[in-house]
């Protein structure tokens, strides 16, 4: 159980910077997701903070200690890879047992953490197997035992879970939520999967370029992205977003005509913004409903039952993606209109930055 604090961290290899002042602080037995495109640097991070790698500048406090320049294993870190790499010849128990072999533990003190780690993965009956004899989320299990056994102040996992099929990480991913809540560890996680920072973590940091584009949680990341990088990364479909121009500004927020036929005002606070600026209406599939608005040539439909999944485009070119109720009476072929709630809409900037929204205006007594 730790805390951990980087500050100011940044890291180039050669000439080439990947890293560029990443302040993050951590709380204990927090449940943290770094997710990013692949490239962003999520790796590189991990293994600075691991002690694989060394920061080009910056400070890594684990529980308010500088922990910079100690070697690895000084750390109390414990990393998971995504290639799992575990000894063949060895069974599951001498796999998992192994940092404590090389630690030199006794052997009653070995058979008490192994078999801990063992009922809390589920592999008590697995001790005696050979890895080849495993499934690959097993396989994965046995890789983590062998991080639990070492009891680390802070447990790092490097995309852990895409080497296995989508049934399996669901399974694993509802696993390790109950496992970090079992050890009451404080965890980072990387993956460049939304869906898994999504379902797992308490707070998501969103890399870019090397940069943190935003901290926050989950739910706070869905309905208040800071960016369009923010906005079209997180949530499923991705939000669709609409070319517009602002043709007024006052109190109510800012008027624009989106192309494609609609004129509305947003409720957001618009800055500088003026009228003839180009900016982008951000709208989830899942607040577009069927009505008077934007009009839009249904080219596909994905009838997932409770949703039904639209896609196609307006007149002028326009993609448009809509998550509708599952029973809509609407066709592949047809035209559709499409409204949504202006307070539902995100309004972006030309350096891709969102306008805040205006508070809700209070109701009248
Ligand atoms: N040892 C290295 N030498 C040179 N460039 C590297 C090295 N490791 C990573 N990079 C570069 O740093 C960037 C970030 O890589 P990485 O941290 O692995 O990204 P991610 O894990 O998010 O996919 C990439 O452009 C990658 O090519
Ligand atoms: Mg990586």
């Amino acid at each position: 159980m730790a805390t951990l604090e980087l500050s100011a961290l940044t890291k180039s290899f050669g000439t080439a910077q990947v890293l560029h002042g990443i302040d993050l602080a951590v709380r204990d037995r927090e449940f943290v997701v770094f997710v990013g495109p692949s490239g962003c640097g999520k790796s590189t991070l991990l293994r600075i903070i691991a002690g694989l790698e060394e920061a080009s500048a910056g400070r890594i406090l684990i529980d308010g200690v500088d922990v910079s320049q100690a070697a690895p294993v000084d750390r109390g870190i414990s990393m998971v890879f995504q290639s799992y790499a575990l000894y063949p010849h060895l069974t599951v128990f001498e796999n998992i047992a192994f940092p404590l072999r090389v630690a030199r533990l006794p052997e009653a003190e070995v058979r008490q953490k192994v078999g801990r780690a063992a009922e809390i993965l589920q592999l008590n009956d697995k001790l005696q197997l050979k890895p080849g004899q495993l499934s690959g989320g097993q396989r994965q299990r046995v890789a983590i035992g062998r991080s639990i056994v070492r009891n680390p102040k802070v447990f790092l996992f490097d995309e852990p879970l895409s080497n296995l099929d989508a049934a399996l990480r669901g399974e694993m991913r509802v696993e390790l939520s109950a496992l970090q809540r079992d050890l009451d560890a404080t965890m980072i996680f990387v993956t460049h999967d939304q869906i898994e920072a999504m379902t797992m973590a308490h707070r998501i940091v969103v890399l870019n370029k090397g940069r943190i584009e935003q901290f926050g949680t989950p739910m706070e990341l869905y309905h208040h992205p800071a960016t369009r990088f923010v906005a079209t990364f997180i949530g499923q479909p991705n939000m669709n977003l609409l070319p517009a121009t602002v043709v007024g500004t006052d109190k109510d927020g800012l008027t624009v005509d989106i192309a494609g036929g609609a004129r509305m005002t947003l409720p957001v606070d618009f800055g500088t913004a003026q009228k003839g600026d180009a900016v982008e209406v951000g709208i989830r599939p899942e607040n577009l409903r069927l009505g008077k608005g934007l009009s839009m040539k249904l080219r596909v439909l994905e009838r997932l039952g409770g949703t039904a999944i639209s896609y196609g485009a307006t007149q002028t070119g326009q993609k448009i993606c809509a998550a509708l109720a599952g029973d809509s009476p609407v066709r592949e072929g047809e035209d559709i209109g499409l409204t949504f709630a202006p307070q539902d809409a995100h309004v972006f900037d030309n350096a891709g930055r969102v306008m805040r929204r205006l508070a809700a205006p209070a109701l009248a007594a």
